[in-house]
């Protein structure tokens, strides 16, 4: 039998993910780089280019290796816990070659291919084959081939947002203004007068690497505040050990509300009182937490000064909301995030606004007839990327799979959009955004039911009666991606090792003086657990009263 054909567009880690799913359903994929590399953003270019990601230099993952590796290929024991972009981009590389995924990819360079996708079209015939005709180019030249199916994972971080509009008089400013992305390094930034502009991730990154170089002090501005982690959680492990766990999780999502708003909050403030730093958001669902543990130090030192949003510029400052100017500016950076762009897509297959959300599990155009289509990485879980891009593409090979011989019934379109009608109503509980987000999601509950409808999902309740050592582990350890490989397709004989031996691997890079390991810590990895007892005493005791009351 010929083998179906897929195409991937993008050999990032959502593209490296795409193809050995791929290979695990016995399908034969084809990977489009525009590049001439793997690891898409994790490979720090000196230069922007367009179309591709773009980071910074000192740029440091924001989860723990435990949490941020395949779900079949632990990091070596020695790589660091937290890793710097280079580290991680040589996981990526490790990977690539270890399951030999690099000959489904055609680079730009390599063989004068045509690498970049210009164009991706259904097939005359797509009503009875579901194909795609995708088109690439190089320099000029352009090539045409034919795929029973195309996985879109061209990234999400790659088109800036530079929302300018709604900065009064920003074209009068005569200082540089540029997007975060295009910020490499601190060096040019030497002596000048800073500000930044959005609380994300990359603005506090930004903020706390250049106030020791410019001018001594940076402007941060945000309008709404951030709920900010750093990455030594309690007694200095890494913070998502405890974080992103199923128990928390579970309280999270069926406790109280009100319950779930406070621990959050208890969280958040344990690390440093978010108040006293005039960084509180307005509604801590709101938005997207940020992992950074140098800003409060900044702010206390006097080198980042927090602003709260702007109403104006003039050609040399800028003014704020509570009426405050800073005058002299050189140099504007507007970290106000991306928007997801497919200038290879027609418009007739995705909607204009992506945010208001077209996508079946976040993977699957609801409009489309044929499950021959599928994107993958367009996410913001609070966890690892590279565990969720996974499951999304295990997920949808098994679909394209099955669907293709038939047996299996896909959802109706219908019954799709119902669907994503119910996931905004409960992400507006959850999350209170409004105009969605739909690339919110719970991680675990996200990858749980993606993980179950492929039969990947670990069986909790079973482990704990046959193996209860992994089935404690699995509910107040940190969530491993090790965990989907226990059961199901794709299930790979070294998960329960990885799993019990995860603390080892975490503790490993520690240990560079020779010292004995720590005693006792590996049984449960239960060293963080303290941390996530309060939130178990609060769970009981409001259980109990409303339980009495009611
Ligand atoms: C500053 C920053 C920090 C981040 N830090 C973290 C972190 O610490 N932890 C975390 O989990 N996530 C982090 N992320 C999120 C990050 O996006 C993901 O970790 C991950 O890199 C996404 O992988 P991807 O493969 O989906 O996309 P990308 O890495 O963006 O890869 C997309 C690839 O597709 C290629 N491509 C695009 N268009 C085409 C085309 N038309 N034809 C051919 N090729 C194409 C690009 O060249 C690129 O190689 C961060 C993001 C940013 C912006
Ligand atoms: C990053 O990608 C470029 C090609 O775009 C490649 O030449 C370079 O070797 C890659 N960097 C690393 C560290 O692998
Ligand atoms: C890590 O950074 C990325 C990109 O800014 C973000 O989407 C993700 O939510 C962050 N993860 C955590 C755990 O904060």
């Amino acid at each position: 039998m010929v083998k179906k054909r897929v195409a991937i567009i993008g050999a990032g880690i959502s593209g490296l993910t795409g193809i050995k799913s791929c290979l695990e359903e016995g399908l034969e994929p084809t990977c489009f780089e525009r590049r001439n590399d793997i690891g898409g953003l994790w490979n720090f270019t000196k230069h922007v280019e367009d179309g591709c990601p773009s980071i910074y230099k000192s740029l440091v993952s924001n989860i723990s290796k435990e949490t941020f590796c395949f779900s079949d290929f632990p990091m070596p024991e020695n790589f660091p816990n937290f890793l710097p972009n280079a580290k991680y981009l040589e996981y990526c590389k490790l990977y690539a070659e270890h399951f030999q995924l690099l000959k489904y990819i055609k680079f730009k360079n390599f063989e004068a291919n045509q690498t970049t996708v210009c164009q991706v079209q259904k097939h005359s015939d797509f009503d009875s084959n579901g194909q795609w005709v995708v088109t690439t180019e190089n320099d000029g030249e352009k090539a045409t081939t034919v795929f029973d199916a195309v996985t879109v994972c061209s990234g999400q971080y790659v088109y800036p947002l530079l929302p300018l509009d709604s900065f009064p008089d920003v074209n009068k400013f005569k200082g540089k203004i540029l997007h975060c992305r295009e910020y490499k390094e601190p060096m040019e930034f030497d002596g000048k007068k800073v500000l930044i502009i959005g609380l994300g991730n990359s603005g506090a990154d930004l903020a706390s690497e250049l106030c020791t170089k410019a001018s001594q002090k940076v402007y941060l501005s945000s309008k709404r505040g951030v709920c900010m982690f750093r990455r030594l959680g309690r007694d200095g492990y890494p913070f998502d050990l405890s974080f992103i766990t199923r128990f928390q999780n579970w309280i999270q999502l069926t406790g109280p509300p009100a319950l779930s708003r406070f621990l959050y909050e208890k969280y958040m403030n344990d690390q440093f009182d978010h108040g006293f730093y005039d960084i509180k958001p307005e509604c801590i669902e709101m938005k997207e937490p940020l992992v950074n543990e140098e800003l409060p130090s900044r702010i206390l030192a006097g080198l980042v000064i927090m602003k709260p949003g702007i109403t104006k510029f003039t050609e040399t400052s800028a003014q704020f909301v509570d009426g405050t100017t800073v005058d002299n500016l050189d140099v504007v950076i507007f970290a106000t995030g991306y928007e997801v762009r497919f200038p290879f897509m027609d418009e007739s297959v995705i909607q204009a606004d992506f945010n208001e959300g077209f996508l079946y599990k976040n993977i699957f155009p609801v409009n489309l007839q044929k499950p021959t289509l599928f994107f993958i990485g367009f996410i913001q879980p609070v966890g690892s990327i590279a565990a969720t891009v996974e499951i999304q593409n295990r997920w949808a090979m098994r679909l394209f799979k099955v669907v293709a011989a038939a047996s299996v019934k896909f959802p109706s379109n219908k019954e799709m959009k119902e669907q994503l009608v119910e996931n905004e109503k409960l992400r507006m509980k959850r999350f209170g955004t409004a105009k969605g987000n739909c690339r919110r999601v719970n991680y675990i509950e996200y990858m749980d039911d993606l993980a179950s409808n492929i039969n990947a999902k670990p069986n909790i309740m079973k482990l704990l009666l046959t193996d209860p050592v992994l089935g404690l582990k699995i509910i107040f350890g940190t969530t491993t991606p090790y965990q989907y490989r226990l059961t199901g397709p794709g299930k790979w004989a070294g998960a329960r090792e990885a799993i019990l031996t995860q603390w080892d691997r975490i503790e490993k890079p520690l240990k560079t003086r020779g010292m004995k390991k720590t005693i006792g810590r590996s049984f449960l990895s239960v060293r963080y657990l303290p941390s996530v007892l309060p939130w178990f005493i609060c769970a009981v005791i409001l259980f109990v009263a409303i339980w009495i009351k009611g």
